[in-house]
């Protein structure tokens, strides 16, 4: 799959089929977030990989969809970067693009993680000084929703808005 393809392909995936994501393919996932763009080169993000079903079975706090996936990616980042929002952002649609490369299914799970960051930083013991930015439910696609995106001359301006 070419980038522009990746790009036009990458969907909010909310349902995935009852298979298993590879060790070697997660790797590769949180290794494209670790390149992601950073503000001062600063990389204050840490990944947490869950694969074991009663541990994913806690996160469906934040979306009963979420049992289906396969693994979940938490992205821990410290807030004492200037950038922790920017970088972690950057390093997510990174890991999006690389699961759409890869084949798979995920969504960026933010807006229904914050209201439980206590719970996810008491679940996966992160220390009290980092912050949970979102979680990334992965696993191969049951669904295939169509792009529901503003028109491209909505929203390009050429010399002034
Ligand atoms: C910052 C941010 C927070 C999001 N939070 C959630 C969420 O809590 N739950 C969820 O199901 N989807 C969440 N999404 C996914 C969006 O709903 C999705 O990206 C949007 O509807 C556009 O669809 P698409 O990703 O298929 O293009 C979030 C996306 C972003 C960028």
């Amino acid at each position: 799959m070419d980038i522009f393809e990746t790009i036009n392909n990458r969907r909010s995936i909310r349902r995935f089929k009852d298979e298993s994501v590879p060790k070697t393919d997660l790797e590769k996932i949180v290794d494209a977030g670790r390149m992601a763009a950073t503000g001062s080169n600063r990389q204050p993000w840490d990944f947490i990989v869950v694969t074991e079903k009663a541990m994913i079975k806690q996160f469906t706090i934040s979306g009963a969809w979420i049992v289906q996936a396969a693994a979940v990616i938490v992205v821990v980042m410290d807030p004492d970067s200037r950038w922790w929002v920017e970088d972690g952002s950057a390093a997510i649609q990174n890991m999006l693009l690389a699961c759409t490369g890869l084949g798979y299914g995920a969504c960026w799970v933010e807006g229904d993680v914050l209201p439980h960051e206590d719970l996810f930083r008491s679940l996966l013991n992160i220390p009290p000084n980092k912050n949970v930015l979102a979680m990334l439910p992965i696993g191969i696609a049951s669904e295939t929703p169509a792009p529901t995106k503003k028109p491209l001359e909505q929203v390009l301006h050429w010399d002034k808005y």
